[in-house]
C-alpha cells in the first residue's frame, strides 16, 4: 500500500532538529568553527589553499576571476560540457568571460571523446569539468589535453564532493577546484562554495577577491537559520509534500541567472556545514549502496540505459541518472511521481537552447547534439538518507511497468 503522505524529495540530505539545535549552540558559544571547517576541507582534499565564499556560483565565479588574473587577461573563452547545470555558463558570463561548448557524451555525460581536442589554446582560457550528479569526469585525460595545449582546468565538483577518481579526490584535479554546499548538495549549509586550489598564485589571487567581498547581513544569517529549520523539517518524505504541492516555490526549477551575489561565506552556518562534513564518508557510503542496488535491480534495456561511469571512478552518486527513450519520459516521471518518488528531468534543455545564451555562444551546432540528446532522455533519482529500499522497489517496480507496457502516458488510475 502506498502512503499517501509519503514523498521522497529528489535530492538533499537528513537534517536532524538535534543537528540544528546543536549547530546554533555551536554559533553561539565558539567561533573558531569556520576556521576549523575550512582546515578539515583542506586537510580531506590533500591542498595546499582552500577558501569558502557564499555560494557554489560565486566560488566558480572567482575561480575564473583568479585565472584570467594569473593568464594576464590574455584569453577569455572558457569551454563547458553541452549538457550541465545552468549554473556553469552563468558563472562563466559573470566573470567577463566567453562561453564555448565541447559535446558531452551521452552514455557517461563526460566530454566526448576528442571533444577537447580541437580548442585553440590561444582563445581558450580554462576548460571547466563538471562531474555531473556526482559521477567523477575523466579528470586525468581532460588535464593531461588542457594541459598540452596550456589551458587550465577548473575541477567544478560542485555536485561531486565525496567522490574521487584515480584515488584523487575530485574537486583537486586541474588547477582550481569548487565545491558546495546548496540544499541539494551531500554537505549543506543552505548556501556555500568552496574553493581549493594547490597553486599560490591562482591562491593569492583568490584572497585578493575574497577579502573585499561584502559580509553576510545579521538579516542574511536570520534568513539562513529559517531556512534550515524549514528544511530540516520539511526535507523528510513525510513533510515534503507541503512545499512539493506549492508550485510558486518553484522547487527543481533551473534558471539561468547571473544576478546572484558574489560575498563571504555565513560563518553562521559553518557549524551545520561542518557537522555534516564530518559525516561525510558515511553520507557517501550511503548514497552508494543506493545507488549499486538501483543499478542491480533496474529493468535495463534499449529503452532504459545506464550512466557508464568512467575507468578508476569512485562516484558519490548525488543523484542516479538513467537515460531513458524520449518517448517513454515523461510517462515514467509522471508515474515515478505519482508514486511519491521524486524523480526529475534535471536540466530542461542543452545549453546550446538556454535562450539567455544564444547569441554569446563561441560554437553551436553539431557539437551540442549528445547534449541535446541528454536532455530529452535524462531522468534522475533519489539516493539520499531518506530513500528506503521499499522506495527503490517502488521506483523498480514502476519503471518496469511503464517501459513493460509500452506507455507514452500516464494517467493515475
Ligand atoms: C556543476 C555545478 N557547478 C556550480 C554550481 C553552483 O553551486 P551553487 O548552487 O552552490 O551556487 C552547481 C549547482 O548545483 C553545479 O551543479
Amino acid at each position: 500500500m502506498m502512503d499517501a503522505l509519503r514523498f521522497v524529495p529528489p535530492a538533499g540530505t537528513p537534517i536532524s532538529l538535534v543537528d540544528v539545535l546543536c549547530s546554533v549552540g555551536n554559533a553561539l558559544i565558539r567561533s573558531d568553527t569556520l576556521q576549523q571547517f575550512k582546515e578539515d576541507v583542506r586537510a580531506r582534499a590533500g591542498v595546499r589553499y582552500c577558501d569558502f565564499v557564499s555560494t557554489g556560483r560565486a566560488a566558480l565565479t572567482l575561480a575564473l576571476h583568479a585565472l584570467k588574473a594569473v593568464d594576464g587577461g590574455r584569453r577569455d573563452e572558457v569551454v563547458i560540457p553541452s549538457y550541465t547545470c545552468f549554473s556553469v555558463p552563468s558563472s562563466v558570463v559573470k566573470a567577463g568571460l566567453k562561453v564555448r561548448l565541447a559535446d558531452v557524451d551521452p552514455m557517461t555525460l563526460d566530454f566526448a571523446p576528442g571533444a577537447l581536442e580541437q580548442f585553440d589554446g590561444s582563445r581558450v582560457l580554462a576548460v571547466v569539468a563538471t562531474n555531473l550528479y556526482g559521477l567523477p569526469n575523466d579528470l586525468p585525460s581532460i588535464t593531461r589535453v588542457a594541459h598540452e595545449r596550456g589551458v587550465y582546468v577548473v575541477d567544478d565538483a560542485a555536485q561531486c564532493l565525496g567522490g574521487s577518481i584515480g584515488g584523487r579526490p575530485s574537486g583537486t584535479w586541474g588547477d582550481v577546484g569548487i565545491y558546495s554546499f546548496d540544499k541539494g548538495k551531500n554537505v549543506t549549509s543552505i548556501d556555500g562554495g568552496v574553493l581549493v586550489t594547490n597553486s599560490e598564485r591562482i591562491a593569492e589571487a583568490i584572497t585578493q577577491q575574497v577579502r573585499v567581498l561584502p559580509q553576510c547581513t545579521i538579516g542574511e544569517s536570520a534568513a539562513h537559520l529559517a531556512k534550515l529549520v524549514v528544511y530540516a523539517a520539511l526535507l523528510h518524505p513525510r513533510g515534503y509534500w507541503l512545499p512539493n504541492s506549492l508550485p510558486f516555490l518553484g522547487l527543481g526549477t533551473t534558471a539561468y541567472r547571473t544576478d546572484y551575489p558574489l560575498a563571504q561565506y555565513d560563518s553562521w552556518m559553518a557549524p551545520m556545514g561542518h557537522r555534516l562534513f564530518t559525516r561525510l564518508d558515511a553520507i557517501t557510503a550511503q548514497r552508494r549502496v543506493n545507488a549499486e542496488r538501483l543499478k542491480r535491480m533496474l529493468p535495463w534495456g534499449p529503452k532504459l540505459e545506464p550512466v557508464v561511469i568512467k575507468p578508476g571512478a569512485e562516484p558519490a552518486y548525488l543523484r542516479f541518472p538513467v537515460l531513458i527513450d524520449p518517448e517513454y519520459r515523461d510517462a515514467v516521471l509522471a508515474a515515478l511521481r505519482a508514486n511519491g518518488i521524486g524523480a526529475t528531468a534535471s536540466y530542461p534543455t542543452a545549453i546550446s537552447d538556454v535562450p539567455e545564451l544564444r547569441n554569446q555562444l563561441q560554437s553551436v551546432g553539431r557539437e551540442a547534439k549528445g547534449g541535446q540528446s541528454v536532455a530529452r532522455r535524462i531522468v534522475t533519482l533519489p539516493t539520499h538518507g531518506y530513500v528506503t529500499s521499499r522506495d527503490q522497489e517502488r521506483m523498480v517496480k514502476v519503471v518496469t511497468d511503464v517501459l513493460g507496457a509500452g506507455r507514452r502516458n500516464y494517467s493515475p488510475q
